[in-house]
């Protein structure tokens, strides 16, 4: 009787281990759970700052890599699409003017949460060309279910060198 249950255990674990791997979710760090969070004003995200809107969208940096600044807010991303080249690895800043918000990579196992007053990064590397919605995954008002943004992954010899000063965004649909 003992074995039963310990084996019912097991394979419970198992589930939810398998469950838990198959969406990897980034959150906000966790000094800011713990209440340092000293992110961007959520009311002067497009006055100044890292948001504003003409520093929205993919930047290359100065050391050569790919940087993506995005915000959430209800309803939209903005941009509402990004373009960025295949098999680079690309690092994401997000924040929210409003709600939590979350932007998921439909077909990838890829999330990353907005969230207001935070910014959250990470580095996603998308491996093939194509074009993928991104629609938001969290719950955040009456607009949710429409709210979608658009990723177009090209190849690297698709995507046009980028200056140092310039931003890029595609055309939403
Ligand atoms: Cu934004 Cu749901």
């Amino acid at each position: 009787m003992k074995k039963k249950i310990g084996f019912g255990v097991a394979i419970a674990l198992f589930a939810l281990a398998l469950l838990s791997t198959r969406f990897y979710m980034v959150d906000l760090p966790v000094w800011h759970i713990l209440g340092g969070g000293d992110g961007p004003d959520p009311a002067t995200l497009h006055l100044h700052g890292e948001f504003v809107e003409s520093n929205l969208g993919i930047a290359k940096d100065p050391k050569g890599t790919f940087t993506v600044r995005m915000i959430a807010q209800q309803y939209v991303f903005v941009p509402q699409c990004i373009v960025v080249p295949a098999d680079v690895p690309i690092r994401f800043r997000v924040t929210s003017a409003d709600m939590v918000h979350m932007l998921s990579f439909l077909g990838m196992n890829y999330g990353l949460k907005a969230v207001p007053g935070a910014v959250t990064e990470a580095t996603f590397t998308f491996a093939k060309a194509g074009e993928f919605k991104i629609p938001c995954h969290e719950f955040c008002g009456p607009g949710h279910y429409a709210m979608r943004g658009r990723l177009e992954v090209v190849s690297e010899n698709q995507f046009p060198p980028l200056n140092p000063e310039e931003r890029r965004n595609c055309e939403p649909r």
